[in-house]
């Protein structure tokens, strides 16, 4: 069985309370959850992840890299959080391991500051999810299924 790796950036840890409005009620331990069931429908190893440091996601982006070169890593959804919109490092660390990786949003970036308008990510990712809420990430597996299977 194939890895879905799952890696959430700064202030993620936080989500249940940040801004229920934006981010809604759910805790990051719920989507953990939200995620296994989705990793146990399609197939996937789950290995789910939560980083405030850019350098450690930048690290796991590189494990994921050498996951990939083995053969089993299905993919990367990746929420990248603010470092969405500024880490060259993000976007070089994917293109440097040429992973398969779905950018990912729970709120929709583009009705929301026009500082959060620009990824650095998109660019170097093969697909984005943005604005469905945490149900969001169930849809990224989905979406890891189907490219698996060539859709
Ligand atoms: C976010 C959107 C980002 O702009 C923000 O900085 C986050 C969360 C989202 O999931 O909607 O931390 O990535």
């Amino acid at each position: 069985m194939k890895t879905a790796l799952i890696l959430n950036g700064p202030n993620l840890n936080l989500l249940g309370t940040r801004e229920p409005a934006v981010y809604g009620s759910h805790t990051l331990a719920d989507v953990e959850n939200l995620c296994a069931q989705a990793c146990a429908t399609h197939g996937f190893v789950l290995d789910f992840r939560q980083s405030n440091h850019e350098g450690e996601l930048v690290d796991w982006l590189h494990e994921a890299g050498r996951l990939q070169v083995a053969g089993n890593l299905a993919g990367v959804i990746l929420n990248a959080g603010a470092y969405t919109h500024t880490s060259v490092a993000l976007h070089d660390a994917i293109k440097g391991t040429g992973i398969t990786l779905i950018e990912l949003h729970i709120s929709n970036v583009f009705a929301r500051e026009a500082f959060r308008h620009h990824s650095y990510i998109s660019p170097a990712a093969k697909a984005v999810m943005c604005g469905f809420g945490v149900s969001g990430y169930a849809l990224a597996i989905a979406g890891l299924a189907g490219m698996q299977a060539g859709d």
